[in-house]
């Protein structure tokens, strides 16, 4: 692993402290739990009492721990699948459950991070960090377990400074803390590091590897950028539409071999990653063939 990496804890550290001396875990402690998508389909509604399709026939089984990253082109239903993961919308047909129990409204086993960080911008790091604590942790316990989070995310150094005091990683990380505080089964991840430079971005991800060690959780990461889903994921699931059908399904899934961290440059990712960029319509040279270009369409030089 690469010298960016923070603070590593040994496998299962964090939970099974937060379990046992905080007690601040509002569910089975060491416990990731399994997501299981059957035939969910989204409408919205359109212009002029229609509706549109977004997503269709989903079905998908997510093992406790497993990382999954979601691909797909811009509008495609990404963000739809994970805000329906996490109880922030509701599905037109089908169900998930999460340990085998449906997905309640703003369902408290999930937790969620975005792009942006949202951190309030009166109060320190560790105030923000305490925001995502479970309701009825006591002081003492939830004072223990946001410092055991910061030094985790490496900021221990920042934890009374103002989020405008700290640079754009940092406060993703304190973002990531926070989403952490709620001791979350399932972690939803909707582009976390899509606003990052390309540096602190690889630092992020090495420390979401590091995180996703000491806090064993079930992953669900969406992100537009194909290298980052292969170096992070167990399994990549493509979302798109078929030739004159409404509506985004798994139009690929693809197991991803080999141990994390793995070798960016490995001839058995770059085959992947064509595949890939192919299914996203993408030729290796960054040329997008039959989509619509969208400032979101990954940039990088492939
Ligand atoms: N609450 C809503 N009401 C109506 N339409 C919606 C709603 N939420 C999402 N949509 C539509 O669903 C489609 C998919 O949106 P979604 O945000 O899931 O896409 P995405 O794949 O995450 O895209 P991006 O990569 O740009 O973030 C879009 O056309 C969007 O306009
Ligand atoms: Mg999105």
């Amino acid at each position: 692993m690469s010298s960016s990496r923070v603070n590593t804890a040994p496998q299962g550290a964090l939970r099974a402290e937060s379990a046992s001396a905080s007690g601040v875990s509002s569910r089975r402690a060491d416990a990731a739990y399994r997501v299981s998508f059957a035939d969910i389909g989204r409408d919205f509604p359109g212009e002029r009492g229609s509706t549109r399709r977004i997503l269709r026939n989903i079905s998908l089984d997510v093992r406790p721990g497993e990382v999954l990253a979601i691909l797909g082109t811009s509008g495609c239903g990404k963000s739809t699948l994970l805000r329906l993961a996490g109880g922030l919308d509701s599905a037109t047909a089908g169900s998930i459950l999460i340990d085998g129990s449906p997905v309640a409204p703003f369902d408290a086993r999930t937790a969620v991070g975005f792009q942006e960080p949202r951190l309030l911008p009166w109060r320190s790091v560790a105030e923000n960090v305490a925001l995502g604590l479970p309701r009825g942790t006591s002081k003492a316990d939830g004072a223990a377990r946001v410092a055991q989070l910061i030094e985790l995310v490496g900021l221990s150094a920042f934890a009374g400074h103002r989020p405008r005091e700290i640079s754009g990683g940092m406060a993703q990380r304190a973002s990531l803390a926070r989403a952490l505080a709620r001791n979350p089964g399932v972690l939803l991840l909707d582009e976390p590091f899509g606003a990052l430079d390309a540096l602190t971005r690889l630092k992020m991800q090495d420390l979401l590897l590091d995180v996703h060690q000491a806090a064993p959780t079930t992953v669900l990461l969406v992100t537009h950028d194909v290298d980052e889903a292969l170096q992070l994921a167990d399994r990549i699931i493509l979302l798109g539409r078929e030739e004159g059908v409404e509506g985004s399904s798994i139009a690929q899934e693809v197991v991803v071999p080999g141990r994390r961290p793995r070798d960016r440059g490995s001839a058995e990712l770059a085959e992947l990653r064509g595949r890939l960029l192919a299914g996203l319509g993408i030729d290796r040279h960054g040329e997008a063939r039959g989509v619509e270009k969208t400032t979101a369409m990954p940039t990088f030089p492939y």
